[in-house]
């Protein structure tokens, strides 16, 4: 236990952020109503998955919204928002949006997809990402992931479309169907960074738009701006148990500044004047004052929760790594990850003894939850064409996210790793 005694971290979880830890009982993972687990987050020493934390400047902001009056979608916070999103991604700009979900559906409109299109899309994601082009009234063809890294597997995709599509007209065109190809939509998985530089390279030489659902990468990332991708956006999420919260919330970045202006215009139900001129159907998607007013307190803490991040990510992985048939989330080289979520991934023989591993958890009080399963075995989703997804079904019950919220205390994480240590041996 030694490297765990090493990497301790100092983030106190004072009386104020343990009872904001009970007041998130009933919140699941998304910050939304928990339904149909028995866990409850009552008892003092229960450990929640990801739980947002507000205790900077997050209250004083909000006052101010309400002293000034300004807690709709205009509002000082909202620019300030947008301007320090924008520095810290980096990216020349950002719109705010009012959910991820929201930045999703924004982006791929101003990416030109329309009805019957389809789209290029991981099946293993939170499901918002799939219906976000449903919203658009296009189709999700699902492509796998890496086995190693678990983004978009550039191998895959060019084979997909070298294989399974053709162009006629300058359209590109999905040959089994005849359907219109109109975007790549890549995923940052847990925060784990996409390739950028081939997706990108195989999107310009398809002239396909590329959109990155970086839904929980904030804090991770290249560190550069995309200048050499002109026309790609990315998009985050800003809901309650991302590292960096608005409550709810969202946002689209880039570079071109004519798709900054379409994304505002859309944003704003497409109004053209103050005098109730619209030019096409637009959306209220708009970020209010009083969510952007968390948001600024939450990105001035962008250093720090990066850090306590990464350092949770080290903590598990160090304190793990001697248990066999169990390995850490995946960490890249080629990018930093936001290591938005941290975890256990087990052998594929392993799948068993890991769900006996999580009900231990479980009756430990520490919230250890299924995971995603892959979209194209969902419901709505079933008759989406598809490419070959082994990696993704193979994949999906082996993963096991373990309690990584910011205000994890070292005891609570401990608490976690003894508890897995003493299950797996
Ligand atoms: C990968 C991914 N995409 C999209 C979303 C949707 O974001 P939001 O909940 O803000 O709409 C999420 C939310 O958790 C997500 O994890």
């Amino acid at each position: 236990m030694d490297s765990v005694e090493n990497s301790r971290f100092s983030v106190a979880v004072t009386q104020r952020q343990q009872s904001r830890v009970n007041q998130h009982a009933a919140a699941d993972g998304r910050g939304h109503p928990f339904q149909g687990r028995t866990m409850t987050f009552e008892s003092e020493a229960s450990i929640p998955l990801l739980i947002p934390q507000i205790d900077g400047n997050e209250e004083r902001y909000l006052r101010q919204c309400v002293e000034t009056n300004f807690v709709s979608t205009v509002g000082p916070f909202v620019e300030q928002f947008e301007q320090k999103l924008a520095e810290v991604v980096p990216e020349p700009w950002a719109v705010a949006t009012s959910s991820g979900t929201a930045a999703l559906h924004l982006a791929l409109a101003a990416s030109g997809v329309s009805r019957d299109d389809l789209v290029i899309v991981p099946s293993y994601s939170f499901i918002a990402t799939a219906n976000a082009i449903s919203y658009m009234g296009a189709s999700p063809w699902f492509i796998d992931i890496e086995p190693t890294g678990w983004t978009m597997d550039p191998d895959s995709l060019r084979r997909l479309l070298h294989e399974e599509s053709y162009r006629v007209d300058g359209v590109l065109r999905h040959k089994a169907t005849d359907r219109r190809v109109a975007a790549i939509l890549a995923v940052d998985t847990l925060g784990i960074p996409v390739r950028l530089d081939a997706l990108s390279m195989i999107a310009s030489e398809y002239d396909l738009p590329l959109v990155v659902d970086s839904a929980a990468a904030l804090g991770g990332g290249v560190e550069q701006p995309s200048s050499n991708i002109p026309n790609l956006l990315r998009t985050f999420s800003f809901n309650g148990n991302k590292t960096f919260t608005c409550g709810g919330g969202g946002a689209v970045v880039g570079y071109d500044a004519e798709l900054r202006n379409a994304l505002k215009h859309l944003s704003t139900t497409a109004r053209l004047s103050p005098a109730y001129e619209f030019d096409r159907v637009g959306y209220n998607y708009r970020l209010t004052n009083v969510q952007a007013a968390i948001g600024c307190a939450q990105l001035e803490r962008y250093d720090e929760f990066r850090a306590i991040k990464r350092r949770i990510f080290e903590t598990y992985r160090d304190a793990l790594a001697d248990l066999p048939g169990l390995a850490p989330f995946p960490d890249p080289e080629w990018a930093r990850s936001s290591h938005w979520l941290s975890g256990v991934v087990s052998d594929p023989g392993e799948v068993e003894r890991l769900e006996s591993l999580r009900n231990v958890l479980l009756s430990a009080g520490i919230d250890a939850r299924e995971f995603w399963r892959p979209i194209h075995n969902q419901k709505p989703y079933l008759s989406a064409p598809r490419a070959d997804l082994s990696v993704s079904e193979n994949l999906w019950r082996r993963v096991l996210p373990l309690p990584s919220s910011t205000s994890l205390s070292d005891d609570a994480q401990l608490r976690v790793i003894e508890t897995v240590r003493k299950t797996w041996r």
